[in-house]
């Protein structure tokens, strides 16, 4: 018998994770990924071969919940072939229904909400239970140090967790629990990791990203509390990290030092999502969102004298309780008066244990009719935004190969995606392009000499 006859094909058990919601979720997927790796777990894309299947989930709209269970019920005749695969809910859903997703599915085994997800491996050592506790310790300090894998040249990083604003629509601050900033050693520990690896683009997110602040590292005289633009300058000292992004951020955590970062820091890119949810004072009142709209004006008027170019985007909820015609067209205004490169909108989702989930609801019908009308104008923004784009150059940052041969596609940036041919090229290259053309949610362009 030869070695490899007798040597028993040590089979790795299989880890599918599927990942709903947020980019924080992204992050927190992969950062499970990694702790679940140094069980003996290697990730596969396909289900029906998995060890474990992990569900991620996300709380934010009535929808978004609703198909942790529709997944589930398509699970149940996997399960029953084969007992032994483990099925866990992690994320938001996880941390707002606890116990109660085993009671509803028992085929669920493991249920971890984002704050323990670090005892997710001892959890699936044990076969079963429930963690949704927000433990003291720190989480990202008890996960396993990754292993040092080459990275896909983009990055997230959370720097950032929870909230505490408590807008009267949102289950944030009761999934993700109060705000609180990661140390900055640690973010540019990470950081340092992550461009050793290949990534030459870091997206910082955080629920409240731009409300981060900490102490500084006590060193030649960098002490004292810091506030997130500062962040960003210690970011862009970094070798090797090319591209700075960030989100998500509050229109009142908008605070000078990072204004003043887009005028002064290259490496910060144009590109701010800044949600607004309505163009109406009464509403944005009745939301909590403790701004009005002409805070929210004047502040895009600073940020642009200080990034003319910069690239604008915002969230909408539409049909929020009490929401009048008139409050609907200020919206429409507002997003006249700012010319959003894109946007999300939503239709209002009453969700319970917020502020808001009694109050009486706008006509559904008319709700709709308001996001159409919402939508349609955020679409022409952005097809207009797009091909102003015609005719520019911009760098572009290679993340794959595109659909024909000789390829390839990458972000602007303004993080539109941009196709491009440049058959000598490989991914993570970083190069300058002429756009030449804009189709409904990409660009195409060629390489400049
Ligand atoms: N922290 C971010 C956004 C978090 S949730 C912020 O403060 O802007 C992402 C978006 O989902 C929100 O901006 C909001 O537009 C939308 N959203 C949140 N709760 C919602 C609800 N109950 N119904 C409809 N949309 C909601
Ligand atoms: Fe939710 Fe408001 Fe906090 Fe954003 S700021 S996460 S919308 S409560
Ligand atoms: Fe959803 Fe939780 Fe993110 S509710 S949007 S996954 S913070």
């Amino acid at each position: 018998m030869t070695d490899q006859a007798s040597t028993p094909v040590s089979a790795a058990k299989k880890l599918f994770i599927k990942t709903y919601g947020c980019q924080m979720n992204v992050y927190d997927s992969q950062r499970m990924a990694e702790a679940m790796g140094a069980e003996g777990y290697v990730l596969t894309e396909n289900q029906s071969e998995a060890d474990m299947v992990l569900l991620n989930t996300c709380h934010i709209r009535e929808k978004a919940a609703e198909k942790l269970y529709s997944d589930l019920g398509r699970l149940k005749p996997l399960k029953a072939e084969r007992p032994d695969l483990k099925i866990g809910v992690a994320g938001c859903v996880a941390q707002a229904e606890g116990a109660e997703i085993q009671r509803r599915m028992p085929i669920v085994d493991l249920v971890v909400g984002p704050q323990a997800y670090h005892r997710l491996p001892a959890m699936a050592r044990a076969g079963r239970g429930v963690d949704t506790e927000f433990p003291a310790e720190d989480k990202f300090e008890h996960l396993p140090k990754p292993a040092a894998t080459r990275r896909a040249p983009a990055a997230f990083l959370t720097v950032q967790e929870g909230c505490d604003k408590f807008c009267a629509f949102c289950v944030v601050p009761y999934t993700r629990g109060a705000e609180v900033s990661r140390p900055v050693d640690r973010i540019l520990r990470e950081a340092h990791d992550l461009v050793s690896r290949g990534v030459r683009e870091i997206t910082l997110l955080g629920q409240n990203v731009n409300g981060w602040h900490g102490e500084g590292p006590s060193l030649e005289g960098q002490g004292g509390e810091w506030g997130f633009g500062r962040l960003i300058r210690a970011m862009a000292e970094i070798d090797g990290l090319d591209r700075i992004r960030y989100t998500t951020s509050h229109p009142n955590d908008m605070a000078d030092d990072l204004i003043e970062a887009h005028r002064s820091e290259p490496k910060l890119m144009p590109y701010l999502h800044l949600p607004v949810q309505s163009g109406s004072n009464r509403i944005l009142k009745a939301m909590n969102r403790k701004h009005t709209v002409d805070q929210y004006l004047r502040l895009i008027d600073r940020i642009r004298e200080a990034r003319p170019d910069i690239l604008l985007t915002s969230d909408f909820i539409v049909g929020f309780p009490g929401e009048t015609d008139q409050d609907h067209r200020d919206t429409l205004d507002l997003v006249a008066r700012v010319n959003f490169g894109t946007a999300f909108s939503f239709k209002y989702s009453p969700r319970p244990g917020t502020p808001a989930y009694d109050r009486p609801e706008v006509d559904t019908d008319l709700a709709d009719a308001r996001l159409q009308e919402l939508q349609a104008l955020l679409s022409s923004q952005q097809k207009a935004v797009q091909e102003s784009m015609v005719g520019r150059e911009v760098s572009v940052l290679f993340e794959k190969p595109g659909r024909n041969e000789g390829q390839m596609v990458g972000k602007s940036d303004y993080l539109h995606a941009v196709f491009v041919e440049a058959p000598q090229a490989k991914v993570g290259d970083l190069v300058r392009v002429r756009i030449t053309h804009s189709a409904a949610n990409s660009l195409a362009g060629e390489l400049v000499a």
